[in-house]
């Protein structure tokens, strides 16, 4: 069952050289600071828009939801899986996000960047990928809902191909992490 490392790995984005730790999610503590950040981050409206409409329908996502979040995140980490990171910025505070969905050898990966932060998302990715490979993970999958174009721009930044069409609407995409 892949689990991957919990060191934190440096991000340096491609564009502003700023610097961020991606960590996993649940050495995050739910301070006013962290939930606020979130809070505003899943309601930028692209965030909002492919992650949280559907659940939050007509409401923002709001604290209790960042809650849990994290408490997801941690119950994940301690069943061995699902596996949810942080990017934090400069102040600890969180600017991106990304997860191994389960313990499977080729695992879903979600993933979301904030729009302040926007280039992120690529190293962030590729950095997740590293983490699964040296767990032991022999690919990666992901699903993207249609229009969905800046999540498929990533991937295809990041390795991944279309390999077809997932259940319901989505296209489903593979990134193989050995034997090419
Ligand atoms: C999809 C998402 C994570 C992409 O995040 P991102 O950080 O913008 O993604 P990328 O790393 O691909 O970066 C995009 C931008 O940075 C630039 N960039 C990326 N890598 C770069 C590099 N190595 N050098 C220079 N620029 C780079 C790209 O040119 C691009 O700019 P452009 O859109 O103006 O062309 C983000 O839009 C998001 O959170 N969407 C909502 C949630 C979502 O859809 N999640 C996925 C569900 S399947």
């Amino acid at each position: 069952m892949p689990v991957p490392a919990r060191t934190p790995v440096l991000l340096r984005h491609p564009g502003t050289g700023r610097t961020y730790r991606l960590v996993p999610l649940d050495t995050l503590a739910p301070t006013p600071a962290v939930l606020a950040r979130l809070v505003a981050l899943c309601n930028e409206p692209e965030v909002f828009r492919w992650l949280f409409a559907a659940r939050c329908g007509d409401r923002p996502y709001g604290p209790e939801d960042a809650r849990g979040w994290l408490a997801w995140g941690s119950a994940g980490w301690l069943a061995g899986g699902p596996c949810a990171f942080v990017a934090l910025d400069e102040d600890g505070l969180p600017a991106a996000a990304c997860d191994l969905q389960s313990a499977d050898p080729e695992p879903e990966i979600g993933f979301w960047c904030g729009a302040a932060h926007r280039g992120l998302g690529t190293p962030m990715v590729e950095a997740l990928a590293g983490l699964a490979r040296v767990a032991g993970c022999q690919g990666l999958s992901a699903r993207v809902r249609p229009g969905n174009l800046r999540s498929e721009a990533l991937l295809r930044r990041c390795g991944f191909a279309r390999i077809g069409a997932a259940v319901g609407d989505a296209s489903l995409w593979h990134r193989p992490l050995v034997g090419g």
